[in-house]
């Protein structure tokens, strides 16, 4: 079948560069499996980039590449990685504080992962208040440490002969906040960073220096970062891709399986209690209520997005919705996460269903952390700019258009993935019509 004019996307040509302010255990958990995956001990598990097909054509023409494949993507010998924490650790030394990986598994990668010494971070105690940490840039303004950051970029580009750049959030949840005024416009916000305006958060200096360097931005964490007017201004002012936020990994990503399951079938919802224990310095950052506010908030806002109440008020109007996180140091990394979920079917007759997800955060989020440096970088190349709706099925929390609702059901989220790489390459988009199998 003759191809329809695609969209120009420059080739993935030199190296590219994955900035993450948080050298933590998502990051190290990443970088070594990119590393090990690259020396052929491990395999890229959980990664679409790496491992998914994608079907083209009718499902007759028995097309189906992998994404690799199909479109041009920076490959894993092209990345370098750097990035910054208030802790001097290497990266090394960070994924053995962790303890996602096994001592002999991290041995395998030493050398990489400890020539990563993380840059000073920007940091405020008023956004994360259970760290102290020593590696932060600690004079000027805000704007003044905004420069400071621009100037780490470019210099890690030149050291690194980078053509291009990601920048990932993979730091500690920061305390709620909602937009302010400072938030509204990019005006107000520049202004806001030159007189240290207290509602501009760290991870908001850091997207401002990556917009205004040119860099993609994605925000891993559920903190309010580039959902704001001025930022969204930015990025679309600079021609610059963004996406958040939130990594969609462990019970939510369950709880967006189980319930467009339950909405499909028409069966009814009336509570879900979803709760959770870890033990790692994730898990300690979200023992502060503050900070614990901000994972709700995203935490929260799938079901009542999926279920859609408002249209199945029989269904779904007075659904309890409760979300716990525990901070329980024994288990470290390895969540464990419990869902009761009380349905009801036929004449509101109520049945349950329990969920126990013995999960571990850091392994589930690392193929996620990939393929979004992956495709956003696809995405500037393809000259597409401010949000990036259709990365969503990475996150908890969707960015949208102002006045769009967020899509979380993971399907959908799929197929508007798949079907945005088609319209990159000007295949045909699938519908799953297939009407013209029966003519
Ligand atoms: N692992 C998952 O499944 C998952 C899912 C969704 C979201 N997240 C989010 O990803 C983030 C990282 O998770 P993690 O388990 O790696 O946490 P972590 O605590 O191991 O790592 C975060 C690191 O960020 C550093 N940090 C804090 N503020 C900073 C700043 N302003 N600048 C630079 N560094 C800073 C901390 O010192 C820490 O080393 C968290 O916000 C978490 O909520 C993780």
């Amino acid at each position: 079948m003759a191809q329809k004019e695609n969209v120009h996307i420059a080739p993935a040509e030199g190296k590219l560069a994955v900035l993450i302010p948080g050298i933590g255990a998502v990051s190290t958990t990443f970088i070594a499996g990119v590393e090990a995956v690259k020396r052929g001990f491990a395999k890229p598990i959980g990664s679409l980039t790496q491992l998914s097909t994608i079907r083209l054509g009718k499902r007759t023409d028995n097309r189906s590449p992998l994404i690799k494949d199909f479109v041009p993507l920076a490959g894993l010998n092209d990345l370098v990685f750097g990035g910054w924490d208030i802790f001097e650790d290497n990266a090394y030394e960070a994924a053995a504080h962790a303890k996602v990986l096994d001592p002999a598994d991290l041995e395998k990668v030493r050398e990489p992962l400890e020539k990563i010494r993380p840059m000073k971070a920007v940091f405020d105690q008023d956004y994360v208040r259970r760290l102290h940490g020593p590696n932060v840039k600690d004079h000027g303004t805000k704007m003044d440490k905004a420069e400071m950051l621009m100037e780490d970029i470019d210099i890690f580009r030149k050291n690194n002969n980078a053509d291009r750049l990601i920048m990932i959030w993979c730091a500690s949840t920061e305390v709620f906040h909602k937009p302010a005024s400072v938030h509204q416009t990019l005006k107000d916000f520049e202004c806001g960073l030159m007189k240290n305006d207290p509602e501009i958060a760290p991870s908001q200096i850091y997207a401002y220096a990556a917009l205004k360097s040119g860099v993609p931005f994605a925000n891993g964490a559920p903190n309010l970062t580039t959902d704001t007017p001025a930022l969204l201004e930015l990025a679309r002012e600079r021609s610059v891709p963004i996406c958040g936020k939130d990594f969609k990994t462990g019970q939510t990503f369950m709880k967006t399986l189980i319930a467009p399951g339950l909405k499909a079938r028409m069966l009814g919802l009336s509570g879900w209690f979803s709760t959770n224990i870890l033990g790692n310095r994730d898990g300690e950052v979200l023992e502060d209520p503050g900070s614990f506010k901000t994972k709700e908030e995203t935490k929260l806002s799938a079901l009542e997005h999926i279920l859609q109440p408002s249209l199945y008020p029989d269904l779904y109007k007075d659904v309890y919705h409760a979300v716990r996180i525990n901070y329980y140091p024994p288990r470290g990394d390895a969540k464990e996460g419990w869902d009761n979920i009380d349905i009801f079917g036929w004449m509101g007759y109520p049945m349950q269903i329990k969920v126990n997800f013995l999960c571990r955060d850091s392994i589930l989020a690392a193929p996620l952390v990939l393929d979004l440096v992956l495709f956003l970088d696809l995405a500037q190349r393809a000259g597409m700019r401010g949000i990036q709706e259709w990365l969503s099925f990475y996150f908890k929390g969707p960015m949208t258009a102002p006045g769009l609702y967020p899509e979380h059901d993971i399907f959908i989220q799929l197929m508007k993935l798949k079907n945005t790489l088609r319209w990159m390459q000007g295949e045909d988009l699938i519908t799953h019509l297939g009407l013209e199998y029966y003519d």
